[in-house]
C-alpha cells in the first residue's frame, strides 16, 4: 500500500519508491502538512512547534491556547480567513461579498488506480500502477465540500494533486482563487527555478533564492505562454544536477496559471501552483462542482537530473496518450521555412519528392492551404481547401505524396479567426471581444470563443471535413496570439470565460483523438508558447520554438528538458543563415541539435548541394538507428549552455547498455583549452565502446574524468559519441 492512514494519530502517509509525503488531521480538524522528502518510516508530527506569537491569531476553538496559530503551522490547503495571513490556496467569497473559509476534516476515501478529472487532462495509470487518496474537507458555515485528491504512482516517485469543490449550500459562492497544490516546509533554505522567455526564446532558466518576498510567476494570456512555463522547481540551496533535495510542480493545464514561492516571517517556505487568480471569480451555484486542474509533483534526493527523469517518465508514459505514445515519430519535412505562404500543390510535391529521395518519412503542409490565405491578414476560420492555389484537390495532393512513400500532415489554427474571412462575416459575435470596444489584434487575428459549444462544434466539423477528405496522418495544431479581450457573447459567466475556453479546447481535442486514434497531433503556439503537460495529454509532441537556430536551440531545449521529455520536443534542421537569427551553423551541428527531439527538416531541399544532401541522408540514417534511445533514454544535462562554453547532453538506455553523448561548442577562441565532459548514468566498473571511433573507455573514467573535447577551427562544432557497454 502506498497510502496509509494511521487512525490513532490521524496521520496520512504516502510512500513512493524514494519519497514520503505526510499530513495530519489535528485536534481541531485542520489538515496540517507534516513532511515531503526522502522516504522514511515514522511520523513527522514532532516537527510541529507551538508558541504564542504576536499578530498570529488563534482559531476560536483553541480557547485560551494562544500557541496554536494557523499563521505559523504548515498547512495542506490553506484558505483565506482562518488566521493564516500567508498567500492562500483557496479564497472564497459569498454573495454578500464576504470573504472567508474554514475547512475541517470530514473523512477520506482510498481507491486503486488514478483518479481522472472530468473535462480536464490528467495523468492516468493502470489499476495496479497507482492509488488515489481523497480527503474530504468541509466548511460548515458555507456548506462547502472541498475534496483534496492525491494520485500516487509509487514506482515513479510521483504524487499528483487536484481539488474538487462542491457547493452543498443554498447560495451561490465565488471561488476567487483555487490553487491545485500547496507545499509548506517548516525549515530549509531553498532556491526557486522558473522558466521564462519570449516568442522565439522560450524557457530560459532563472534560479533565485526563496526570500522574504512573494515570488510569483503568472500567465494572464489565456495560454500557458512563452513568457513563463507552468513548471516550478524548488531546490535546497546547493542542489546540483546530481546532488541535493528538490521538488517539482508541473501544471497539467494549458491556460493562465500562477506559481508562488515565499519565505515567511518564521523562515518557513510555501510553494503553490494553480490557476491564475486574476480575472477569475468562479460563481459556484448551489449543487454544482468545480474541478481544479492537476499538478504533478515529484521529489528527488539526487538532484535536478533525477527530478527531470521522474517528470519525463511520468509525462512520457502517464500523460501522453495514443498510438504514437511509445512509437518513434516519423521524420518530417515542414513547408513553413521552406516556402512560407508561397507554394502550390506542385511545389509541395517537389519538396516531397526531394524528401522521399533523402529518406524523410512525412511531408507537412504548413499554413496557407485554405481559404484566402496568402499572408497572415486573412483566411483563418475558413477551413476549406484552396484548390486554386494547390492546383488540385487535397486528396489528389495527398495521394501523390503518399505514392512517393511519404505520410502527409497538415497545419491548422482552429482557435483563431481573421476578420477577413467568411466565418467572421457570418458570425462576428463568435469572437472574444469586449462590448463597445475594438478588440486587440494579435498577428492581425482575433480569438474564437471556445467557451461556446456551438463555436467549438462548428470548427470541429470543419476540421473533420478536411481530415476526412484524404489520408492525413498528422495535424499541427497552432495558436498564434495571446488572449486579451475576455468577454463572451454566449451564455457562460464572464468571470469563467478563460477556464471555460480551456474546457472547450480540451473537449475539441478529446473528440479529435477519439475519432482519429492514429492521427499524430503536434501542438504549437508560435513555437513553444503552449508547451505544457495539459497539451501533451492530446498532442504527444509540441513544436518547441519558432527559433530553429541550433545554437539558441541548445539553450531552449536545455530549459525545456527540466520538465519535458525529448519525445515531446519538436525540433528541425533549418536553412542557414538562420531565418530567426541570421547565424550560420554547420549542417552537422544543426543535425545533432535537432536529433535531440522529434527530428525533422524545415527547409527547401532543392537548395542544398549534393554534398549537403549526402550529409542529410547520413543524418536520417543515424537518427533512424538511434531514435529509440533518443526518445526513451534517460536524459542528462551535462553542461549549462547559458553559462558554459560548451553545450553537452546525454541519453542513456534504461538498462544502461547504451548511451549517446552530444556536445556543441558555443564559444571559439584562439588556443582553446580542452573541455572535459563528464558522462553520467553508466554502469559502474564497466567498459564502453564508442561506435564512432571504436575506442573502448572505462565507465568509471568517463564518469570521473570525462571525455575531452578539442575544438578545431570554426564556430559551433558538434561532437557525438555512441557508447555501447562491453560484455
Ligand atoms: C507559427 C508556427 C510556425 C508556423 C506559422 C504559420 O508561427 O509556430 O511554425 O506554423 O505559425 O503561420
Amino acid at each position: 500500500m502506498a497510502i496509509i492512514f494511521n487512525e490513532t494519530e490521524k496521520i496520512f502517509s504516502i510512500h513512493t519508491k524514494n519519497s514520503t509525503y505526510q499530513m495530519k488531521v489535528d485536534a481541531y480538524g485542520f489538515l496540517l502538512h507534516l513532511y515531503y522528502g526522502r522516504r522514511t518510516n515514522g511520523t513527522a508530527d514532532y516537527l510541529l512547534t507551538y508558541a504564542d506569537r504576536g499578530f498570529s491569531g488563534n482559531p476560536y476553538d483553541a480557547g485560551q491556547d494562544r500557541t496554536y496559530s494557523l499563521d505559523a503551522l504548515p498547512q495542506e490547503f490553506p484558505c483565506r480567513g482562518n488566521g493564516d495571513f500567508r498567500s492562500p490556496a483557496l479564497d472564497v467569497k459569498d454573495e454578500g461579498g464576504i470573504y472567508g473559509c474554514d475547512l475541517r476534516y470530514d473523512g477520506y476515501r482510498l481507491s486503486k488506480g488514478k483518479y481522472a478529472i472530468p473535462g480536464l487532462p490528467a495523468a492516468y495509470a493502470d489499476e495496479d500502477e497507482a492509488e488515489t487518496l481523497e480527503i474530504i474537507m468541509k466548511d460548515e458555515a458555507l456548506n462547502l465540500q472541498v475534496h483534496l485528491l492525491y494520485g500516487v504512482l509509487p514506482k515513479l516517485d510521483i504524487v499528483t494533486r487536484s481539488v474538487r469543490i462542491q457547493n452543498d449550500g443554498e447560495k451561490r459562492i465565488f471561488l476567487e482563487k483555487v490553487q491545485s497544490a500547496c507545499l509548506d516546509f517548516v525549515g530549509g533554505q531553498f532556491d526557486l527555478l522558473t522558466f521564462y522567455g519570449r516568442h522565439a526564446m522560450e524557457r530560459n532558466v532563472q534560479r533565485t533564492a526563496v526570500t522574504h518576498t512573494c515570488q510569483r510567476i503568472c500567465s494572464r494570456r489565456g495560454t500557458s505562454s512563452h513568457q513563463y512555463n507552468p513548471l516550478l522547481l524548488l531546490a535546497e540551496q546547493g542542489t546540483t544536477e546530481e546532488h541535493g533535495a528538490c521538488y517539482a510542480m508541473s501544471f497539467v493545464y494549458s491556460g493562465g496559471f500562477q506559481g508562488e514561492a515565499e519565505r515567511d516571517q518564521f523562515n518557513q517556505t510555501r510553494m503553490m501552483l494553480g490557476l491564475c487568480e486574476e480575472q477569475f471569480s468562479y460563481p459556484l451555484a448551489p449543487g454544482s462542482v468545480f474541478h481544479a486542474p492537476e499538478v504533478i509533483m515529484t521529489y528527488s534526493q539526487e538532484g535536478l537530473g533525477q527530478l527531470s527523469h521522474n517528470l519525463h517518465k511520468c509525462i512520457r508514459r502517464h500523460v501522453c496518450r495514443g498510438h504514437y505514445r511509445d512509437v518513434v515519430r516519423p521524420i518530417l519535412v515542414n513547408s513553413w521555412e521552406a516556402s512560407y505562404f508561397n507554394f502550390s500543390g506542385q511545389t509541395i510535391l517537389d519538396l516531397a519528392r526531394e524528401a522521399a529521395d533523402l529518406g524523410v518519412e512525412m511531408l507537412v503542409m504548413d499554413d496557407g492551404w485554405f481559404g484566402k490565405r496568402d499572408d497572415d491578414y486573412s483566411g483563418l476560420g475558413d477551413w476549406n481547401v484552396n484548390e486554386q492555389k494547390l492546383g488540385c484537390s487535397l486528396k489528389e495532393l495527398v495521394d501523390n505524396v503518399n505514392a512517393l512513400g511519404l505520410k502527409f500532415g497538415i497545419w491548422f489554427e482552429p482557435e483563431m479567426i481573421n476578420e477577413d474571412s467568411e466565418l467572421y462575416r457570418a458570425h462576428p459575435d463568435w469572437v472574444l471581444a469586449l462590448p463597445e470596444r475594438k478588440p486587440v489584434r494579435g498577428r492581425y487575428q482575433l480569438v474564437l470563443d471556445f467557451s461556446r459549444k456551438e463555436v467549438v462544434d462548428a470548427i470541429y466539423e470543419q476540421v473533420c471535413a478536411i481530415l476526412d477528405q484524404a489520408n492525413i496522418e498528422y495535424l499541427k495544431w497552432d495558436i498564434n496570439r495571446s488572449i486579451c479581450d475576455v468577454y463572451t457573447h454566449g451564455e457562460k459567466a464572464q468571470e469563467t470565460v478563460l477556464y471555460d475556453y480551456m474546457l472547450g479546447l480540451y473537449d475539441f481535442l478529446e473528440r479529435l483523438v477519439n475519432r482519429y486514434p492514429k492521427l499524430l497531433i503536434e501542438g504549437c503556439s508560435g513555437g513553444g508558447g503552449r508547451f505544457d503537460a495539459g497539451m501533451l495529454y492530446y498532442t504527444p509532441q509540441i513544436w518547441c520554438s519558432d527559433n530553429t537556430d541550433a545554437v539558441d536551440r541548445t539553450r531552449i531545449q536545455y530549459g525545456t528538458s527540466f520538465g519535458y521529455p525529448v519525445s515531446t520536443v519538436g525540433s528541425h534542421v533549418s536553412a542557414v543563415p538562420n531565418h530567426q537569427t541570421g547565424r550560420i551553423v554547420s549542417l552537422k551541428t544543426r543535425g545533432v541539435v535537432a536529433m535531440s527531439g522529434t527530428f525533422g527538416y524545415e527547409l527547401d531541399f532543392g537548395k542544398l548541394s549534393e554534398e549537403e544532401k549526402s550529409e542529410v541522408r547520413r543524418q536520417i540514417a543515424t537518427y533512424k538507428e538511434l531514435a529509440g534511445l533518443i526518445q526513451n533514454g534517460d536524459y542528462y544535462r551535462l553542461s549549462n549552455p547559458f553559462t558554459d562554453e560548451i553545450a553537452a547532453w546525454e541519453m542513456v538506455s534504461d538498462d544502461k547498455d547504451e548511451a549517446l553523448v552530444f556536445a556543441v561548442m558555443l564559444e571559439i577562441h584562439g588556443n582553446m583549452p580542452v573541455s572535459y565532459i563528464k558522462v553520467r548514468g553508466l554502469s559502474a566498473d564497466s567498459f564502453y565502446l564508442d561506435e564512432m571511433t571504436q575506442k573502448v573507455y572505462s565507465s568509471n573514467m568517463l564518469m570521473e574524468s570525462g571525455l575531452p573535447v578539442m575544438a578545431g577551427l570554426g564556430a559551433y562544432q558538434a561532437f557525438y559519441w555512441h557508447l555501447k557497454k562491453q560484455v
